[in-house]
């Protein structure tokens, strides 16, 4: 089992969970963030002055996933998030040691999905 973590444009964010709907996934969560990446923010003009501002607002996308629908669902998020532009976001996954459905008590792969 694993987290998959998207923080992706937030005008890309409604086409990341459809896509990830359309390939069968069904449980995520779906937040607003802010965030910076390499070019650390963006930078603005202000009085002439260049002002680098510290965070730009994404969304952060969380799938609980199995081991093997891991690639499918990186494949998909990247698809559907990429522009080509810088910002256009970040993923990563962590392994996971438990999963639970609170109500039926269910662990591990069964309590997925
Ligand atoms: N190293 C990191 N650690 C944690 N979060 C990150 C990291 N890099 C990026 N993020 C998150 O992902 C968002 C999007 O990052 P972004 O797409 O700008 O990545 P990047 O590495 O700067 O790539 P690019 O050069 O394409 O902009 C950031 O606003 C931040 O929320
Ligand atoms: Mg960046």
């Amino acid at each position: 089992m694993q987290l998959v973590t998207a923080v992706v444009q937030p005008a890309k964010a409604e086409a990341v969970t459809q896509a990830l709907q359309d390939l069968g996934v069904r449980g995520m969560t779906v937040s607003s963030v802010s965030g910076m990446g390499r070019q650390r923010g963006h930078t603005e003009t202000y009085r002439g002055a260049r002002i680098q501002t510290d965070t730009v607002d994404k969304v952060r996308i969380e799938v609980l996933a199995h081991d093997e629908d891991v690639d499918g669902i990186i494949g998909a998020i990247v698809a559907a998030a990429r522009t080509g532009d810088i910002g256009d976001g970040k993923i990563w996954a962590v392994p996971l040691t438990d999963v639970v459905r609170v109500r039926t008590g269910e662990r591990g792969p069964d309590a997925i999905d």
